[in-house]
């Protein structure tokens, strides 16, 4: 049913699932003796999240943040609202931001600013998916999944136009889908 739309799957369930895993040990290795608070922005990065905590096997808490930036279309506004916060405290806590994909910077430069006002004791971010040809703003990931290209993603999580957040693998959308 979505396939019709599919141009072409960048990375598979499987080859997430192996690169995920690798994160997870990075994580599991560099926060030893510490119990990090990861934050899932949602909603893109829920599925991330989801898989990525249950690969790491140090002790975690979890919390979600919303922020919305692009609307419905495919191009960031470079406008950032805060649709949900944390209600705990980050004071003293090492917080770890999860985002399913790092493209122009402005939402999670916009965020770790605001976040780093709450004084943890530190606070890195995991990407799983980066686009750097697109970056406007001086920002990079501590942990990133996959370098992508300049083209419309979607699936495990992604989103266009709210549809395809349930494919399971990283795919390309047909232009014709969203060029008008
Ligand atoms: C996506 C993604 C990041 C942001 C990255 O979220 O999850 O939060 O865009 O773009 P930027 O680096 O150009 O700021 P989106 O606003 O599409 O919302 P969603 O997660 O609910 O799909």
């Amino acid at each position: 049913m979505l396939d019709k739309d599919i141009d072409r799957i960048l990375f598979s369930q499987s080859d997430i699932e192996n690169r995920v895993a690798d994160i997870a040990a990075e994580i599991n290795r560099d926060y030893a003796g510490k119990s990090p608070l990861l934050i899932s922005v949602l909603r893109g990065s829920f599925i991330f999240m989801a898989d990525l905590m249950r690969a790491i096997d140090i002790p975690v808490q979890i919390d979600f943040m919303a922020v919305s930036s692009y609307g419905q279309g495919a191009q960031s506004t470079g406008m950032v609202r805060i649709d949900k916060d944390i209600d705990i405290s980050l004071a003293g806590k090492h917080i770890l931001i999860a985002e399913d994909i790092l493209d122009s910077g402005k939402t999670l430069s916009h965020l770790m600013a605001l976040l780093a006002t709450r004084e943890p004791a530190s606070m890195r971010v995991v990407a799983l998916l980066d686009k750097p040809s697109r970056r406007t703003v001086d920002i990079r990931a501590d942990y990133t999944g996959f370098e992508v290209p300049d083209e419309f993603l979607v699936g495990y999580g992604l989103d266009y136009a709210e549809r395809y957040r349930n494919l399971p693998g990283v795919a390309v959308l047909k232009r014709e889908v969203y060029a008008t």
